[in-house]
């Protein structure tokens, strides 16, 4: 066994009402001004007042995030950070609001340009506390090391990786996901359940994100159609942000792998959600990645729930494919690179940026070349 660490916010509350302790975990990090970040959505959907209405005194929002934000946000949110003296953020949202959030709690009152903090462990250090409420189930951003962000020059998508990212506290409370829109619900929740199949297949697995992910699958294939029929589903809906939750500590340390990989291109050059995205990737790059590790598609689909017995290894992994393709089906989410508007004609330019995208693809258990990927979207096409 190699040698691995793992990492994570510092402290985790969950369960049904754990929302309610926010001011309150405010307070013990000794924040009196804090910084609320998220977006319209969220507060129109009247979820952020079950935040706010904890405070006794009024609380600075900013509530400008755009889903899937580019770099600029981060610059507006500082200048609107820096009009008051805040002590702390808040992070209340999907991933789009807690990785804004994430950034400005190392970004705001220092002098590092924003553009020298891309790559891996250029951020400073963060001196402002961070708590994160993740109101999606979701990117698992409330306790990775992690912040994705938009280059719409070079129409990439573009990652701070730094444990100075980690929040204090990660709060994840069901009910803050009641609200959450059917298709984000759908597209959000698969992309949870790529981040514990892509932890579980990356070379840099442990025994520690191995239980995390397997556990992970176990709920998001249970809870995920439950939320997409029933979005008032409490008890799902908390398996569900649970379920997000593990897969976000599975792939905050094993990482994830070629999905993302190709799926970064296609946020970067058309805008598509993350976890569209993503969904659109899943079952073709699983085709190509069972010949790699046709054991571990067989403990994938123990997890998801398939019957198993008096079948090969390839058998199974074959399954797991038909299942992925099936249940992105059944959440409604669009089919085929086609269905959005994407010439074949860009699958080369496509495939050009996604090996590039060499921080996620050394996780993946099969190795992966330009025109193999170029073959992949060719296949998702
Ligand atoms: N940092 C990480 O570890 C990590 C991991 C995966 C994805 N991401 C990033 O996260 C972003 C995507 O985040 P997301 O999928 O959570 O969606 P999102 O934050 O972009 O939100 C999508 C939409 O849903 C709405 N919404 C969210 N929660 C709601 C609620 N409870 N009620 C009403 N409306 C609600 C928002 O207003 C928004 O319009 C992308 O930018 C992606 O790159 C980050
Ligand atoms: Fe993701």
């Amino acid at each position: 066994m190699s040698i691995a660490t793992f990492k994570s916010a510092h402290r985790l509350i969950t369960g049904a009402q754990s929302s309610q302790q926010t001011a309150t975990e405010l307070a013990k990090l000794g924040v009196s001004n804090p910084f609320i970040v998220t977006d319209k959505g969220v507060r129109q959907s009247g979820t952020l007042d079950l935040i706010t209405a904890q405070f006794k005194h009024n609380v600075t929002i900013y509530d400008e995030v755009p889903a899937e934000p580019e770099v600029s946000v981060v610059e507006h949110c500082a200048e609107a950070f820096n009009q008051g003296k805040h002590d702390g953020v808040l992070a209340v949202g999907g991933g789009s609001a807690m990785d804004i959030a994430k950034v400005i709690a190392v970004f705001a009152g220092q002098n590092k340009p924003l553009l020298e903090f891309f790559g891996e462990n250029n951020a400073p250090t963060r001196k402002l506390p961070l708590i994160t409420l993740p109101t999606t189930a979701g990117t698992g951003s409330e306790v990775t090391n992690i912040a994705i962000l938009a280059d719409t020059e070079n129409q990439i998508k573009k990652g701070i990786v730094s444990d100075q990212l980690l929040p204090d506290v990660a709060i994840v409370s069901p009910e803050m996901t009641l609200s959450c829109p059917r298709s984000v619900t759908a597209a959000s929740g698969v992309d949870a359940l790529v981040h514990a199949i892509e932890a579980y297949l990356s070379n840099f697995a442990s025994p520690v994100t191995d239980a995390l992910a397997i556990k992970a699958m176990s709920m998001i294939r249970v809870a995920l159609p439950k939320v997409v029929a029933n979005p008032h589903h409490l008890q799902a809906r908390e398996e569900m942000a649970t379920g997000s939750l593990l897969a976000g500590l599975a792939f905050g340390n094993a990482g994830v792998g070629a999905v993302h990989a190709l799926a970064y291109p296609l946020g970067g050059r058309y805008h598509m959600a993350h976890g569209v995205s993503n969904a659109l990737m899943l079952p073709y790059v699983m085709e190509w990645n069972k010949l790699a590790c046709a054991q571990r598609f067989v403990d994938i689909a123990s997890a998801l729930g398939l019957y198993i017995e008096a079948k090969t290894e390839n058998q199974i992994a074959s399954e797991v494919v038909s299942y992925l393709h099936q249940l992105c089906s059944d959440v409604g989410i669009p089919q085929g690179l086609r269905s959005f508007d994407i010439p074949r004609s860009a699958i080369p330019e496509l495939a050009a940026e996604a090996i590039k995208v060499e921080r996620l693809l050394r996780n993946n258990p099969r190795v992966l070349s330009q025109s193999d990927i170029e073959k992949i979207y060719q296949a998702a096409y």
